[in-house]
């Protein structure tokens, strides 16, 4: 039997690796970590660490770049929010870490996967269906749904008396989720809905209390929907949300504290930081707003609604999840412009917006006079709009 192992190299995932040997017979343990973009404290150092838990190989997988051109780059383009305020952070990862588990996997001729999700959240799920769409024959295994460890300490006794060194804390404060695109924060005090999370939640946005007295503004180009440059500057995917994290983030924007519904049917807090990300939708957006009419906005809205539960819901590798992002691009083709987003004490806002393919026409919408619209057009279109409500009044007369 071998079983590859999403690791993390932190406390519960150290765990599993002698929990798996010592409880599936002669299991041989392969760790594998995605590197989305998480940062290099979670890195460093993890190939020995897993190897020192039991680990007979660590396969460390680069992902950056897929994460955030074939993954992040066209969710946007859906204009997914999940309840209206998640921009999805842990949830877009899950595909892309699934993918490249699936992959090391069938690589070392493994019969199993395991992760180290607990039995009451969402990740478990969206994992899982990603395995179920990509490798059915893996059997997968998640001990948090087996033993009977529940605590922190239990885990650190369970390291202990095997002698698997393990610098983890007995107290953990928040359980933390990083990729480039966001950090999510849940757990300890935050559980409670009514406490206000104090400065220290916060790890990727300045407070926007101390965030610069003058604005900042970054200016994002799009061709067909895909960013071009940002400031004017080419540059990769991965490193245009670097750059964005970095400059949105010290004006304090995209910070989110809200209450939601886990796919397993509890509500749970979470703080999320989203400071790249919620500049690049609010882009998009504002590019859209030029180029799409009402009846395509409409319809790219119920797309978005849509989109964001499947993302949440884990259902990347679906038919479902494909024909939406069929349509989405069906769009995206004539998203093409630049726009300026102001940066000001935590919030970010649209202020200029240009497109070759804009609908918007100043001669239109002006309210001087014009010659391209005759207001009186109007007076028919009302009498016809309304002829509905006026049929229904004239018979509620007539009883
Ligand atoms: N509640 C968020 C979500 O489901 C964040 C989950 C964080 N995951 C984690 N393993 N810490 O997308
Ligand atoms: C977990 O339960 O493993 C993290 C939280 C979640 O998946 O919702």
């Amino acid at each position: 039997k071998k079983v590859v192992l999403a690791y993390s190299g932190g406390l519960d995932t150290s765990a599993i690796i002698p929990w798996l040997k010592e409880n599936y017979e002669g299991c041989e343990v392969v760790a594998f970590c995605a590197d989305v973009g998480q940062g290099e404290e979670e890195l460093v150092g993890i190939q020995e660490k897993a190897i020192a838990s039991g680990a007979s190989e660590c396969h460390v997988v680069d992902l950056k770049e897929e994460f955030v051109k074939d993954y992040i780059f066209p969710i946007v383009k859906t204009g997914a929010v999940y309840e209206g305020q998640y921009l999805l952070g842990t949830s877009m990862a899950r595909p892309v870490i699934a993918k490249a588990h699936v992959e090391v996997a069938l690589k070392v001729g493994a019969d199993a996967v395991c992760h180290g999700c607990t039995g009451k959240g969402n990740d478990q799920v969206r994992f899982e269906s990603c395995f179920a769409a990509l490798a059915p024959q893996l059997t997968v295994i998640a001990p948090w749904r087996e033993w009977d460890m529940v605590s922190r300490e239990d885990l650190l006794d369970y390291l202990a008396e095997r002698d698997i060194p393990c610098s983890a804390s007995l107290t953990k404060i928040y359980s933390r989720d990083a990729n480039a695109w966001h950090i999510s924060h849940e757990g300890g005090e935050l559980e409670d809905p009514w406490c206000e999370p104090t400065k220290e939640v916060w790890t990727m946005t300045t407070d926007p209390l101390d965030a610069p007295n003058e604005p900042g503004s970054v200016m994002l180009s799009f061709d067909k929907g895909e960013l071009v440059s940002v400031d004017g500057k080419a540059m990769s995917a991965y490193e245009s949300l670097v750059y964005l994290n970095e400059k949105a983030g010290a004006h304090g924007v995209g910070r989110i504290d809200i209450v939601e519904n886990r796919l397993v049917g509890m509500k749970s807090r979470g703080c999320y930081e989203t400071p790249g990300g919620t500049v690049l939708m609010a882009a998009y957006k504002g590019l859209e707003s030029l180029i799409l009419d009402k009846e395509s906005l409409k319809f790219r809205e119920s797309v978005a609604l849509e989109y964001s539960h499947v993302i949440y819901d884990g259902r990347w590798f679906t038919p479902l999840a494909k024909a939406q992002m069929a349509a989405t691009n069906s769009f995206a083709e004539q998203v093409t412009g630049d726009v300026v987003v102001k940066l000001y004490k935590g919030q970010a806002n649209v202020t200029q917006r240009r497109s070759p393919n804009s609908l918007y026409s100043e001669e239109f919408a002006t309210f001087g006079a014009d010659d391209v619209y005759d207001q009186k057009h109007a007076e028919g279109f009302i009498r016809l709009f309304s002829l509905s409500s006026r049929i229904n009044a004239l018979k509620q007369q007539e009883k």
